[in-house]
């Protein structure tokens, strides 16, 4: 999909040649300047009780005479957040994106476009437009819509370029998540994810390093060898760096899960929605996301993500509860629950994290059932004992209209993992569950800035229209084009 601007000719909107032209009428009434032919279709709608100036409300008129776009679309905009925006899209686009449109022109009418809105239409065309067709030969023909233009004033329109250049990059971050977690755990396998990385490698100008086994079990990552032990799948664990930065400036490293099936392991999971469990790897896929999206940005920034992959299996090979593994760290864990293995692949990599000397680490998780009890599928969790980075991952949430919410981490949440068999065990009690897994994670990262992002209520959508969102990458890649300043 193609973005760019348009800047209104002296015919208005009426003379705009595209396929199809939205509206979007920010005023309370039919806007004032808007051309007649048009003006007149959208007062008699409201006459007729077919459009109101409220929320939710679209109108769409084949072929208006005077108008050169054969297909219009109004929709209101009560206000000017990017969160009504997105709203009015999704419902506005329902009408063109399966239709014979190719492009589409979408103005502002009645107000003034902002950078964000700009940015969040990149994400409303984005997100309308997606269907996961790998593996459904069947699946509908994909939209004919190819390009979408932004009608704005002149003074506008380099500003909005920029906005939507970076919602684009972000858009397609976020399309690469969606389609490593849709895949199912038969495609998306470690070495699977390990290409996408190297892809991205070629494609962007990464340094991409992937470490086998044996590298794992010469730097001593006794934790994460246990959770891959149980599969036949060969495990990878992936380093990709993007040097945008000075040679000397500190990276952001993002760690990201990558457990491509949870089946729980000897602990093993109930079979209903067992198969959702392929999306153990949103963390993984965001991490690529954000640093396609970085890296298409050439922003000028250190960044460097890490991913232990490997699959969570029972077998005759696999750990038990009971089992006392060794972390790269040094400290001993007892494994009291194999189903508690996205704690143990992290712990591996966060310290391994620490050779790089970053500025800052953040992971993210599927990491609890507990995050999606609490936090439910709107905003994810954040946890951070830096309030610092806490608040700058929340306000990169705010701007990417991806949603986290602080959660605690007193001392006090440690108690249950207490153990007489190791220095630490790897689950607690089922209270305040995503809060231990963190106090877990919290333990292997006090030579780092560090905060935990658990996205297992945020990084899917279960329902009829189940599939992955790619979050969090709007977050991070915001996180990240902020720091780079
Ligand atoms: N991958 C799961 C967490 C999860 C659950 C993600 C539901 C998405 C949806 C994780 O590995 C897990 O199994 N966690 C256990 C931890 C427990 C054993 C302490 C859980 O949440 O039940
Ligand atoms: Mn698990
Ligand atoms: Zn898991």
């Amino acid at each position: 999909m193609d973005f760019k601007t348009q800047v209104t000719g002296a015919s208005g909107l009426a003379g705009v040649g595209a396929d199809a032209l939205l509206i979007l009428v920010a005023s309370g009434a039919v806007p004032e300047g808007l051309d007649a032919p048009l003006a007149d279709v959208l007062a008699a709608a409201v006459k007729e009780g077919d459009f109101a100036f409220k929320n939710g409300q679209t109108l769409y008129a084949h072929r208006v005479a005077g108008v050169k776009a054969q297909r219009v679309v109004f929709a209101h905009l009560a206000d000017a957040s990017s969160k009504t925006l997105r709203k009015a899209l999704s419902l506005a686009l329902a009408y063109v994106k399966s239709g014979g449109a190719k492009n589409l022109a979408v103005a502002m009418s009645g107000g003034l476009w902002s950078t964000a809105q700009a940015e969040a239409l990149v994400a409303a065309v984005s997100e309308a437009t997606y269907l996961y067709r790998h593996t459904k030969p069947s699946a509908p023909a994909p939209a004919k819509l190819a390009a979408v233009s932004v009608i704005c004033a002149k003074a506008d329109a380099t500003a909005l370029g920029a906005a939507l250049r970076r919602g684009q990059a972000i858009a397609e971050g976020t399309t690469l998540a969606k389609e490593c977690a849709n895949r199912p755990a038969n495609h998306c396998t470690p070495s699977y994810l390990a290409e996408q990385a190297k892809k991205l490698g070629k494609d962007h100008g990464l340094k991409v390093e992937v470490l086998e086994r044996k590298d794992c079990e010469k730097l001593g990552m006794g934790s994460f060898l246990a959770v891959a032990q149980g599969s036949d799948e060969p495990l990878k664990f992936i380093v990709a760096r993007w040097n945008g930065g000075a040679r000397n400036d500190a990276p952001i490293v993002l760690v990201g899960k990558g457990i491509t099936f949870d089946t729980g392991g000897i602990s093993l999971k109930p079979a209903p929605e067992m198969d959702e469990m392929k999306y153990d790897m949103g963390g993984a896929a965001s991490v690529l996301g954000t640093l396609k999206a970085v890296a298409q940005l050439k922003a000028k920034v250190n960044l460097i993500g890490i991913i232990p992959a490997c699959e969570n299996m029972p077998s005759g090979r696999a750990i038990k509860p009971g089992d006392v593994v060794t972390s790269l760290s040094g400290q001993t864990i007892e494994i009291l629950n194999t189903d508690a293995e996205g704690r143990l692949i992290l712990c591996d990599a966060l310290t391994y994290a620490e050779r790089f000397k970053p500025a800052a680490v953040v992971d993210i998780a599927t990491l609890t059932g507990a995050c999606v009890i609490a936090l439910g599928h709107h905003r994810s969790g954040l946890f951070s004992s830096d309030d610092a980075l806490a608040a700058e991952l929340l306000a990169a949430g705010e701007q990417g209209q991806d949603l986290a919410w602080r959660m605690p981490l007193d001392d006090e949440y440690e108690e249950g993992l207490k153990t007489s068999f190791a220095d630490v065990a790897n689950v607690g009690g089922r209270p305040g569950g995503a809060i231990t897994a963190a106090m877990f994670l919290k333990r292997f990262t006090a030579k780092l800035r560090w905060a935990h992002l658990d996205v297992a209520g945020t990084a899917w959508k279960s329902g009829l229209a189940k599939g992955a969102t790619g979050r969090p990458v709007p977050l991070l890649t915001h996180f990240v084009l902020a720091r780079a300043g």
